[in-house]
């Protein structure tokens, strides 16, 4: 029913705008970074060991929290970057995301990378960054989006799991697959054992993720993110 309302919506546009919509070559004006997170900040870590080493070239130019006691901001903090705490209690959703938008503009931003960031974004921040959000989800999505994912996978019996990185759209969790990673769900897993095995695999592809769309190697096609 959906689709047969969106192919109908579809067939309404123009058809040079319907093939700039089915492929769409993504490029980043630069490699500047802006991170998001609101807790320990592992997969932020893992992004600037791989800058600090070379294997990833890009910048992290400035590190944003809603969160003013995240451990992660402390880590930005000690490893000399820009750490900004934005409050976002009792604002609503759009003036905190304007706040934010604001720093990351002020510094150039091409690419924001959402790493535990937990808060939805609206539409002033998307349409700000549009195809430049990324976020990563301990889950094989579209399984499992949410919260406690770990758990519902286990309570789901999957033997399977991993992690998934995608550009951020409107839907919770559903923008376009960049890169995945499966890891093995073992019989005797609880939660947290399960999350450390993705979080290694996070650390993995987050870099790599990056690093493809920083290229402009990465085009979409329909909702299919294709590497050229
Ligand atoms: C990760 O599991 C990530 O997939 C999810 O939030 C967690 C953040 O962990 N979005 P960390 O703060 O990067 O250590």
């Amino acid at each position: 029913m959906q689709a047969r309302a969106k192919r109908k919506r579809d067939s309404a546009k123009p058809q040079e705008m319907r093939a700039a919509i089915n492929k769409m070559k993504i490029q980043p004006a630069n490699r500047r970074l802006g991170i998001l997170l609101s807790g320990r900040g592992s997969n932020f870590e893992a992004i600037a060991d791989r800058i600090a080493s070379g294997q990833l070239n890009a910048e992290i130019v400035v590190v944003i929290s809603n969160v003013e006691a995240a451990p992660g901001l402390e880590r930005a903090r000690a490893r000399g970057l820009n750490a900004v705490y934005i409050p976002s209690r009792q604002r609503s959703r759009e003036d905190f995301d304007r706040e934010a938008v604001e720093v990351l503009k002020k510094h150039n931003v091409s690419l924001v990378i959402l790493a535990g960031f937990m808060r939805i974004l609206s539409r002033v921040f998307l349409e700000a960054f549009p195809y430049g959000i990324l976020n990563i989800h301990p889950a094989l999505l579209p399984a499992f989006p949410g919260t406690d994912v770990q758990q519902q996978a286990i309570d789901h019996g999957v033997k399977f799991s991993g992690c998934t990185v995608h550009f951020v759209d409107d839907a919770l969790d559903g923008g376009p697959i960049i890169l995945q990673a499966v890891v093995p769900v073992r019989d005797n897993d609880t939660a947290d054992v399960l999350a450390a095995r993705i979080l290694k695999e996070e650390h993995r592809i987050y870099p790599e993720a990056i690093e493809l769309v920083l290229s402009g190697r990465c085009k979409i096609k329909g909702r299919r993110v294709v590497a050229t």
